[in-house]
């Protein structure tokens, strides 16, 4: 039995570049939301994709000297790794190149034409080409730059379709009026209103003569869907609108919710509307429309080039670090920095410090007390039902966070019992009861306490974090998938007498902020201040030099070499040198790092778990900063 349906979607992003930690932001809040609900027993499903079309697609693509298509697989391939990477749990996955979508929009399209809601013109306005947007004199303003990216715009006229959005303009206005839950957070239903709505709207232009990366107008050769009812069908094509099974559209529209940035709100509150209006079709119940995560120069942003890359993070940091900072650092709604700082900050106190520690003291406790087992005989004494109330106060407010898609919040109550809980240590004082025999069942009652304590807290975290809860499960010994029911942790006693607990690896390690901040920096922007830069290729050049012509030797030098067989256990490129790899190399028992020249024979996926040969008595040296501690023959 579930609870009902509930769809939610990310904005179909696109494949113009890389996806950067911004579009991984979006994902990653949808991706939370989707496992709060299947966690609460709703049937999900939950849809991303990618938004393939447009003149700067296609653009790319020729400078690049391949098809539109070839570039966007490309591309679109990448994007379904980070997903992966990010074990983001989507349902489907939507490319606007999909023949099933190519079709749907083209009945729409047809069915909108003839019903009298498009109609054929000529287009003049001001466009910007890289944000593939046309603008009014009024949004310009008197220096014509495009209001989303700062660049000059240029006047252009062409013969194009239109849509009759004016026709919409008072069913809009009252049905946000008569569903104030539609637009969030509040602010931005405002601003659709009093900017756009009550401003009065205009026809929009709906197809395109200049290109031809696009979705055929099948009754006009020569004109091509233009983006927007293109991009914004995907929400119903993915369900199979307008195909042979409708039973998926039938299910799951409307949209519980469409998750997307503050940028494209206007489209999802005044255009997508008015097209499922004019469809006939029933509105989503809620768009959401966060805020940005920007760099300290402004909005993190392809076409800017100011981006963080998600791969180098989610490797560096681990996927669950991330995923935390991206989840708890701002509220959904509002705009928040992104710095390595904060992400660091957040990783020592938060996972770190009161999560991490937690974890590992009380296991640790369990197993020196109680040899791994909590006892049958335990008798309950103070603090015991402050730290229970305090616990069990936190998952109706999660719930409630959820449900107003309130991450950050959700997440400072789960805090609130681990610190209650952390705080119950310090009060019950373990240690000193461990010394009087007597006090054996108090001690054994706090061990419960704080393993229950844990039980919930890693069953709430399951929305955030992903990687973490079946390693703390690990840990406690609990086995029985009883005992991680969502239910069960609106109850106290779920920990079970007889798990046996089970000394694992630190969760979460500590990292020294000076010291990761500098190699960090670096890593991210791709590029290293320019004295450190000069110092490195100096290294480089050794380096490479050293591996790659080696002085003559003669045989005795030959005997010195220490010739070792390894097995490789983690490979990556090293950012901006085309040459090298970063490899970890099992040697018996010692892990080496060593950075080797063979990036254009090797991918560093092929490598891993193959044995190769390393000189193992090389002098260690340093490649791009990073030491490397011996050489591959290869
Ligand atoms: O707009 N902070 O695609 P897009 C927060 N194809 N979120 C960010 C962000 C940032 N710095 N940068 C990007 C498009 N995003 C269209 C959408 S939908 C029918 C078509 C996220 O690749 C955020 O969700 O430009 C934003 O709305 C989206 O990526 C824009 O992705
Ligand atoms: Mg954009």
């Amino acid at each position: 039995m579930t609870k009902g349906t509930f769809y939610i979607t990310t904005p179909i992003y696109y494949p113009s570049d890389k996806l950067h930690i911004g579009h991984s932001y979006t994902t990653v809040a949808a991706d939370a939301m989707a496992r709060y609900k299947r966690l609460k027993g709703y049937d999900v499903m939950f849809l991303t994709g990618t938004d393939e079309h447009g003149q700067k697609i296609q653009r790319i693509a020729n400078e690049k000297g391949v098809t539109p298509q070839e570039y966007v697989d490309h591309i679109v391939s990448g994007i379904k790794e980070l997903w992966k990477l990010m074990k983001i749990s989507n349902d489907k996955f939507i490319r606007t190149t999909d023949d099933y979508h190519v079709k749907a929009v083209q009945k729409i399209f047809k069915k909108l034409y003839d019903q009298g809601d498009i109609y054929k013109s000529e287009y003049e306005g001001w466009y910007c080409t890289p944000c593939e947007s046309f603008w009014t004199e009024t949004q310009l303003g008197d220096d014509k730059k495009c209001p989303d990216c700062g660049r000059p715009v240029e006047l252009k006229k062409e013969e194009s379709y239109f849509f009759r959005l004016s026709k919409y303009r008072d069913d809009l206005i009252r049905y946000i009026e008569e569903h104030p839950e539609f637009i969030q957070p509040e602010s931005r239903r405002n601003e659709m209103m009093n900017n756009f709505l009550k401003k009065g709207l205009e026809d929009l232009c709906v197809s395109r003569t200049t290109f031809d990366w696009g979705i055929p107008v099948e009754f006009d050769k020569g004109h091509v869907v233009y983006v927007w009812i293109d991009a914004l069908s995907n929400y119903i094509t993915a369900l199979g609108y307008l195909s042979e099974d409708e039973s998926l559209f039938e299910k799951f529209w409307p949209a519980d919710v469409h998750l997307v940035g503050k940028e494209i709100v206007r489209f999802h509150t005044i255009i997508w509307p008015a097209m499922l209006m004019a469809l006939d079709l029933p509105i989503p119940k809620q768009v959401f429309g966060h805020g940005w995560l920007v760099l300290s120069g402004g909005k993190m942003s392809k076409s800017k080039g100011n981006v963080v890359d998600p791969v180098v993070l989610v490797n560096k940091y681990g996927l669950d670090a991330i995923r935390y900072f991206l989840l708890r650092e701002m509220p959904f709604g509002a705009d928040g920095l992104f710095s390595n700082e904060a992400l660091i900050g957040r990783i020592n106190a938060d996972l770190a410090n009161d999560l991490g520690n937690l974890v590992s003291r009380t296991v640790a406790m369990i197993d020196k007390y109680f040899d791994g087992a909590i006892p049958e005989e335990r008798t309950g004494g103070d603090f015991d039902k402050e730290l229970i109330d305090t616990v069990l106060a936190v998952p109706p407010k999660v719930d409630e966070k959820m449900e107003q898609l309130e991450f950050s919040l959700a997440l400072t109550e789960i805090w609130k019992a681990i610190a209650k809980t952390n705080k119950y240590i310090d009060e019950t004082t373990p240690w000193l009861l461990a010394k009087d025999e007597k006090q054996k069942p108090r001690l054994a009652q706090v061990m419960y306490n704080l393993a229950e304590s844990i039980r919930i807290v890693s069953i709430l975290i399951q929305p955030f974090l992903v990687e973490t809860p079946p390693l703390i499960w690990e840990q406690l010994g609990i086995k029985d998938p009883k005992e991680t029911e969502w239910d069960s942790v609106y109850r106290w006693g779920g920990y079970k007498i007889g798990n046996k607990v089970q000394k694992g690896k630190v969760i979460f390690p500590r990292i020294d902020l000076d010291q990761e901040l500098k190699k960090l920096d670096n890593l991210l922007s791709g590029k290293a201040s320019s004295e450190q830069k000069k110092e490195e290729k100096k290294e480089d050049k050794k380096a490479e030099q050293k591996q790659e012509e080696p002085d003559i030797i003669t045989i005795d030098d030959f005997a010195k070499i220490d010739f070792r067989t390894v097995t490789v256990l983690e490979a990556e490129r090293v950012e901006g040198a085309e040459k090298l790899l970063k490899l970890k190399v099992r040697m018996g028992d010692e892990i080496r790092q060593v950075v080797s020249g063979i990036a254009k024979y090797y991918e560093p996926e092929e490598l891993i778990g193959k044995n190769m040969i390393l000189v193992a008595n090389l002098k260690p040296v340093k490649i791009r900063g990073i030491e490397s501690q011996g050489m591959i023959l290869a």
